[in-house]
């Protein structure tokens, strides 16, 4: 195997396929290094968060789908924003045409926040918020209407995504550029340890890449690379390490190929426990777990027979699981066509509860432990990924790395392997390259009202014609200024936030001052 390529697995293991000791190099489940989970009882005392990434149209619309999946069962939020909202942009400016409510729920204001989460109790929930470049902004909305329903913020438990580096590398949500976004990291670290101390500040993640053609080893070198990127910027910025590393957290892929992907997840957690202790000199054990969120592979599904996918999607929630995972999200069986419909989001959930709840999995920890392939693999994704990460740190840093375009050629070389092994048959993928249909059965997607947008548009004049524009320039001129030195930028944030400033006004405040990137294209 190689970091570029996924695994040759072999047709037998065994005991020379595991190093004497490897008992000791394992560990007991919930301590150092945790190869075997995070917790010393995983499961059995509580399921992984069923998390299922939800929202489109208005906040209206995505409300209703959040009461839904909590009737169904699902045990936490988790919100997609639409792009607009995602790159800091408002819902009527010309950028955003075409694009509000698309890809998820348009938030421009406090307003829309309240909506968002109308009866739904802030401090007897957990929500994610899939949000990078204006993390901070949306997490201030929520904790502003969080303040409303009189939930203090040292009550709140949730996640922003605020991985900005893999951003650059493969996801594209980016705004401002990597120094300036590294120091809105790190202010959005302190922040949360003053006022919102149970938050998961950063979800550091790997998803995307691995979406974008990375193998087991290169999503985890490349997460882990960044992780350790923001950890240093953290501590540059004065924040002992103990002091924001329990609150770090990761968001991985699990693929159908069920081995590979849990020796992934068991040799990250290796990986990370020992960088946080011998790198960092991390003493608390919080700092040293890896605890992550996983979402199935929406890369694998098919739009030629869809419902194929709900087998996909189940074996790879089964890696996930026997992975450790804390917080999963599978993928509705229509994704590969629209936005998943409300049965489709029903029965990935359901897949989560037969699981939990009539596979019996639950009834032990890391239920793969001391299998000869299993601990091989674990070894040799260990192996690869260490050794890539060596590769990235020859760069100088990760965000070095990032700007000499190195992450992202060796993610398009791994790529371009796979489409390649589609296209020539020898990576079979059931229903498009084998066992075809000769005529697809008709499907009747989701579809989002493009209505929704005037009606965005029209609430955002609304809330201009009605706010107090001078308090809002005013705290916006005092937001300016903290971006300029060196205040913690999110105090001011939140005053303008509280006025009814919107999410492009804080934005643009901020481009103002930082500028935007602009990666530099090498061919
Ligand atoms: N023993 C002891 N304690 C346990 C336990 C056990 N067995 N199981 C759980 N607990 C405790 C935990 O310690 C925690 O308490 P704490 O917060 O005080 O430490 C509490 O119970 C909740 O457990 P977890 O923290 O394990 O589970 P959560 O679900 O709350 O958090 C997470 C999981 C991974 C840490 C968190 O960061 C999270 O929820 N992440 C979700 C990220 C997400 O949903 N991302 C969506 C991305 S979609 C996307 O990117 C877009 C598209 O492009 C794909």
């Amino acid at each position: 195997m190689n970091a570029e390529s996924g695994f040759e697995i072999k047709p037998v293991y065994d005991r020379e396929d595991v190093p004497p000791g490897t008992e000791a190099r394992i560990g007991e489940p919930g301590r150092y290094p945790y190869t075997r989970g995070v917790y010393p009882t995983m499961y059995t005392s509580r399921p992984w968060t069923m998390r299922q990434y939800a929202g489109f149209g208005t906040a209206a619309e995505s409300n209703a789908r959040y009461h839904q999946l909590l009737a169904a069962g699902t045990m936490g939020l988790s919100v997609a924003f639409d792009l607009p909202t995602q790159m800091g942009y408002d819902s009527d400016e010309p950028i955003a045409h075409g694009e509000v409510g698309k890809v998820g729920v348009a938030i421009d204001s406090i307003d829309d926040m309240r909506r968002l989460f109308h009866d739904i109790p802030l401090g007897k929930v957990s929500t994610s918020m899939t949000i990078n470049a204006p993390g901070s902004v949306l997490l201030l909305l929520y904790q502003l209407v969080a303040e409303e329903q009189g939930v203090p913020g040292t009550a709140l438990q949730g996640t922003i995504q605020n991985d900005i580096l893999k951003e650059y590398i493969a996801r594209g949500t980016y705004i401002f550029p990597p120094k300036p976004s590294l120091r809105l990291v790190a202010d959005t670290f302190a922040y949360c340890r003053a006022e919102i101390p149970k938050w998961n500040t950063i979800s550091i993640s790997g998803y995307h890449m691995a979406e974008a053609g990375a193998s087991p080893a290169q999503e985890i070198a490349f997460t882990l690379a960044n992780g350790v990127e923001y950890v240093r910027a953290a501590m540059a910025a004065g924040l002992a390490v103990d002091d924001f590393a329990p609150r770090l957290s990761f968001f991985f892929v699990a693929r159908t190929t069920l081995l590979e992907e849990i020796a992934k997840f068991r040799a990250a957690r290796r990986m990370w426990a020992r960088i946080m202790r011998d790198e960092f000199g991390a003493k608390d054990p919080k700092s040293l777990m890896l605890r992550f969120h996983t979402q199935t592979a929406g890369v694998q599904l098919t739009a030629q027979q869809p419902e194929v996918n709900l087998v996909r999607v189940a074996i790879q929630a089964l890696g996930a699981v026997a992975g450790g995972t804390q917080s999963l999200h599978t993928n509705g069986y229509d994704e590969a066509i629209a936005l998943p419909t409300e049965k489709a989001a029903r029965l990935a959930l359901r897949t989560q509860q037969v699981l939990a709840y009539e596979s019996g999995l639950t009834g032990t920890v890391d239920p793969f432990a001391g299998s000869y392939a299993i601990e091989a693999l674990t070894d040799e994704v260990e192996a690869a990924a260490t050794t890539l990460m060596e590769r990235v740190f020859a760069h100088g840093s990760a965000v070095e790395a990032i700007e000499q375009g190195f992450q992202k050629r060796e993610i398009e070389t791994s790529a371009y392997r796979i489409a390649n092994e589609i296209d020539s048959g020898e990576r079979v993928v059931v229903g498009v390259n084998r066992f075809t249909l000769d005529e697809e059965e008709h499907y009747e997607p989701l579809r989002v009202d493009p209505a929704i947008e005037a009606g965005q548009v029209a609430r955002l004049a609304e809330l201009r014609a009605q706010r107090d524009t001078a308090a809002v320039e005013a705290a916006l001129a005092d937001l300016q200024k903290a971006a300029g030195g060196t205040d913690n930028v999110l105090r001011p944030m939140r005053e303008a936030l509280r006025l009814r400033a919107t999410v492009g006004e804080v934005c643009h405040t901020l481009r103002g001052v930082w500028g935007t990137y602009h990666p530099v294209e090498r061919f």
